[in-house]
């Protein structure tokens, strides 16, 4: 930088100034220290209220407030200001490189001593500013940074005093370079990563390049040290010793290695060593390349299980406890999840350490995108406009000279939904000149001409299939078409996690498990962003609840797991979808099929368990002798049926298989489960018929209608009591609270959102009108004619009641759409209110979680007990949810009063609120239990699919307006009575 800029030049679109050049970051024996703390802190709302003379205005600390450090500090633990959330609109005007007037700023400041050995040399490295700050130590500007989510550091050797230094830290939420970071999250200024005093006296090491590579079983190495006075410089590994330093280039063979991959995530230890110091860094041995547009390492092809990860946490902002993320890689780890997209902005340096000790192929994105700027039709957009150049390329060597040892590291993303322009072309090659051993990666440039991977986003499982078999529609310009050929396929995003869902998951799976060009993909997203307003909030607020003026709701809310890191039951259906191991009992239970889908461990290496239940609760379990399979490979082998197994043979109802861990990892305990096949028997009682009714006669000696465990009006035939509950319906119920996918934009095939549809439709105002009631002397029969308000299409619904001579109230139902009806519906059911809190429910069918036609996968049938709260999932948003699949019998109770309701393969919920409620309410907090038990009995839902961004459901899991006739059994007793 020739010319020093002035300090506060937030207009300026260049890199910061002042910092030293980017590097590795390693650990030493040198010693550091850590500036994280309580910091005296200044705020102003706009940036011109703060006083200019920054110098003068330290000397003011004492009356300041206080701050943690790391912080964001407009989130209300802390509340100075507050979030705002917008997705791809920027807050302030499309005018680069002007930030608003609206500007928040703050003072940070920190008095502290230091050890002697610290006056030796030393320099301040902050890990991650949000978004401009200015750094002021001892009287002087040190210098700004730019680029939130990347290292700055500043050479304070010849200002540091042992004692009673003090830094100052100007930080503004927006600047030039705000421009760069529209990514679809919180906008959350301050300090928010680590701030560190790091020891660096003459000769000390400056830099640290490890390359490596794995072929034939051997490991190739290159070590690289810059910046040593080189008096002595000695580099060794665990494995061997190095006797050539400062190789650029050449790779060294240094013998038999075991390959560091996702699923043998195996580290050596590389010292290097100094007359002043000893560095040791953690290496790992692979290749990744492209060959035969497949995506392989160390050989193999891979396929990427992924997900897009955000650092979020509801209390601190991005300011993300350690332990918080620890904890959360692990549960990705338990779930199966191989890869991590670290969208959109590199992500803490701790978390690297991590992804190569768990185990993840990463792919690394540059604090880059200008999604704002397809609004104007990419006018203007930083991406093209050579005032960026520098920033942009600054960005990217710094992402890379931080990251570049990690093994876990697999690609280089240029950053996300920027658009297209030369700056892409420059930060792509800057990345490869300086490290040509991964794959670049960028979705923003469909032609792909400046990547190693063909990636998507969103891409249906119609144009992923095209592009598996290599017939997706070519680009104009031929040379660009074949190079896109030449490349693997990857989706950097796709299934939608947000709300109820995602759906389509499986026959995406299928697809990259059919055609090796598909090298998997990256679920969006695995953190849903909610803040709590306060620490006993009970929901998450979104955008717009703040008063954001400009803001994009809950788009924000769409993750695996909640913001609190629990897991939707996307994520555990994510989970089974996912399993590296397929397996698959044949219908005699003799026969156990295994597929071992790993790329590098053998089957023998885990343990697989049995277990068969029965439909009374007994269990018996064993477990099958070691089984050898290795990595692709698939094998048969006999289940032995012992004793036990026989003893419950005959009435046994389902057998399950599961592999799990032998011994406990760094991420899970030993008999960890990672996958698991269940078969019914065919002898099972799984979906009786029930058979037609036995009749017996209405009885009615008090003048009251009473049919099994009904009372009935005698003048409408409607149900009134049922085991002395009030209660109103069965109804029928074609409307579902929407859920964010039905509220989605939908695809090609169905431009506009089914909700809306559905609307126009009337299906959320239906109204009944009774046609007719015949009551007999066995039966009553009650016909209603259903249709919206201005609407002539009707349904006919029909409800004849009878009782068995078990006693049990037997409902047969009838609906019958005329022909008007096209589309889609959202389910065909009926719903019933029952004036009464039912606190339990228990029922044989898909469970525990809930299942829609196209989720669900990772439900398991048998017999399953939750608390009635419990069946709903608390999905920030209100929305329909927590249906309960393929249920044969269900009971509900509340330890005094029990009702069984019985069918065939119906699906049903209950819940404390009404559809209309959840239809109404916009934060789960607010839904309150009215007093009822709403019981919805659906006998077909329409498909969840993944429309709040992407597809919407497969046509298969469409639900189309059609007749049903379904059949239920009703009973009713009191306490103790058998359910
Ligand atoms: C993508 C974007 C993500 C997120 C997602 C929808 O376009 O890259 O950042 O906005 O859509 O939630």
């Amino acid at each position: 930088m020739s010319d020093k800029p002035v300090a506060d030049d937030l207009t300026n679109a260049g890199p910061g100034w002042g910092a030293l050049a980017p590097r590795a970051r390693f650990t030493t024996t040198l010693p550091s220290m850590s500036l994280n703390g309580t910091w005296s802190f200044a705020w102003w709302p706009s940036r011109v209220d703060a006083p200019a003379d920054v110098w003068t205005h330290a000397e003011t600390y004492s009356s300041w407030e206080s701050i943690p450090v790391p912080s964001s500090w407009s989130m209300p633990i802390h509340g100075y200001g507050a979030p705002n959330y917008t997705n791809r609109r920027y807050p302030f005007p499309l005018t680069p490189p002007f930030p608003p007037d609206a500007n928040p700023t703050a003072d940070h400041l920190l008095r502290f001593d230091v050890e002697p050995e610290f006056l030796r040399g030393a320099r301040l490295r902050f890990d991650g500013i949000d978004s401009a700050g200015e750094v002021w130590f001892n009287g002087q500007c040190l210098g700004t940074t730019r680029g939130s989510r990347l290292p700055s550091e500043f050479d304070v050797s010849p200002l540091l005093r042992q004692t009673d230094n003090v830094l100052l830290v100007r930080v503004s939420q927006y600047s030039a370079a705000s421009y760069l970071e529209d990514q679809d999250m919180w906008w959350l200024p301050g300090i928010f990563r680590d701030v560190t005093l790091l020891s660096t006296p003459p000769g000390a090491v400056e830099d640290v390049f490890v390359r490596t590579a794995f072929s034939d079983g051997h490991g190739l190495i290159s070590v690289d040290v810059s910046g040593a006075d080189g008096s002595r410089i000695d580099a060794e590994s665990t494995i061997a010793e190095l006797k050539t330093v400062n190789l650029t280039g050449d790779l060294m063979d240094i013998g038999p290695v075991r390959g560091w991959s996702a699923e043998t995530p195996r580290l050596y230890e590389l010292t290097v060593t100094t007359a002043h110091e000893t560095i040791s860094i953690p290496i790992g041995f692979r290749t990744v390349e492209v060959v035969d547009a497949e995506l392989r390492l160390n050989g193999r092809p891979i396929v990427l299980k992924g997900v897009n990860r955000h650092e979020h946490h509801p209390d601190f902002g991005r300011a993300v406890p350690r332990e918080v993320v620890v904890d959360e890689l692990k549960l990705m780890k338990q779930h199966n999840i191989n890869a991590i997209r670290t969208s959109h902005y590199p992500p803490r340096p701790d978390m690297l350490d991590l992804a190569d000790e768990l185990g993840f192929y990463v792919i690394d994105e540059c604090d880059f995108e200008t999604h704002g700027f397809q609004l104007a039709d990419w006018r203007a957009n930083p991406t093209d406009d050579p005032a960026y150049r520098d920033a942009l390329v600054d960005r990217m060597s710094r992402m890379i000279e931080r990251d570049k040892n990690h093994p876990s590291i697999i690609m280089w993303s240029l950053g996300n939904e920027a658009g297209t322009g030369t700056n892409i072309e420059a930060m792509a090659a800057a990345a490869r000149s300086r490290d040509a051993s991964r794959l670049i990666h960028y979705e923003g440039e469909w032609a792909s001409t400046q990547v190693d991977v063909y990636s998507r986003m969103y891409a249906t499982h119609q144009e992923v299939e095209l592009i598996g078999r290599f017939e997706e529609p070519p680009l104009e310009e031929i040379d660009a078409d074949a190079h896109r050929r030449t490349l693997p396929f990857v989706l950097c995003e796709y299934v939608h996690a947000m709300g109820n869902g995602p759906g389509g998951l499986t026959e995406y799976q299928e697809l990259f498990e059919r055609y090796p060009r598909l090298a998997g993909g990256f679920v969006w997203e695995w953190l849903e962003h909610g803040i709590r307003r306060s620490p006993d909030d009970a929901g998450f607020a979104y955008g717009g609840d703040f008063g954001e003026v400009v803001h994009d709701g809950n788009f924000v809310i769409d993750g695996l797991v909640s913001a609190d890191r629990r897991p939707r039951p996307g994520l555990l259906d994510f989970k089974k979808v996912i399993e590296p191991i397929r397996m698959t009992i044949d219908d005699s239970w003799g026969r156990l099929s295994i597929v071992n889908m790993h790329d590098f461990v053998d089957l023998s290496t885990f343990d697989v368990e049995w277990r068969v239940d029965t439909i009374d609760g007994t269990v018996v379990r064993g477990s099958l002798p070691p089984i050898e399979c290795p990595p692709h490979e698939s094998t048969t082998i006999p289940i032995p049926r012992g004793e036990e197994m026989h003893r419950i043979w005959a009435d046994s109802a389902t057998m399950i298989m599961s592999v799990v861990t032998r011994h406990a990892t760094a991420w899970c305990s030993a008999g960890h489960e990672i996958a698991w096949a269940q078969s019914r028997h065919p002898n099972s009682p799984g979906h009786p018929t029930p058979a037609a009714a036995a009749i017996i006669a209405t009885s009615s000696p008090d003048g009251k209608l009473r049919l099994g465990a009904g009372e009935f009006d005698l003048q409408t035939g409607e149900l009134v009591l049922l085991g002395g509950i009030p209660v109103s319906g069965p109804e029928l119920q074609l409307w579902r609270a929407p859920t964010d996918n039905d509220r989605g934009k939908g695809d090609r095939r169905r431009p506009v959102p089914s909700d809306i549809r559905w609307r126009e439709d009337g299906l959320d105002r239906l109204v009944q009108r009774r046609a007719s009631t015949v009551i007999e002397q066995d039966r009553i029969d009650v016909e209603y004619m259903v249709a919206a308000p201005g609407d002539d299409r009707e349904i006919a619904f029909d409800l004849s009641w009878t009782c068995r001579d078990d006693g049990r109230l037997a409902l047969d139902v009838r609906v019958r759409p005329d022909e008007g009806w096209t589309g889609t519906w959202p389910r065909i059911g009926v719903v019933m209110v029952f004036a009464h809190e039912f606190t339990t429910s228990s029922w044989v069918g898909s469970g525990p979680g809930p299942k829609y036609p196209d989720t669900g996968q990772a439900t398991r049938w048998g017999r399953h007990t939750l608390s009635v709260s419990e069946l709903s999932t608390p999905y920030v948003r209100p929305q329909e949810n927590g249906s309960r699949a393929d249920v044969t019998a269900v009971s509900l109770d509340d330890g005094r009063r029990s009702l069984l309701i019985e069918g065939r393969a119906f699906s049903f919920s209950a819940r404390h609120w009404s559809t209309a409620d959840l239809t109404r309410i916009d934060h789960v907090d607010l839904l309150a239990p009215d007093g009822n038990t709403y019981v919805e009995l659906d006998f077909a839902q329409h498909g969840i699919g993944t429309a709040a961004c992407g597809p919407g459901p497969l046509s298969a899991y469409d639900l189309e307006p059609h007749a049903v006739e379904a059949r239920i059994l009703i009973s009713a007793s009191d306490i103790g009575a058998s359910a």
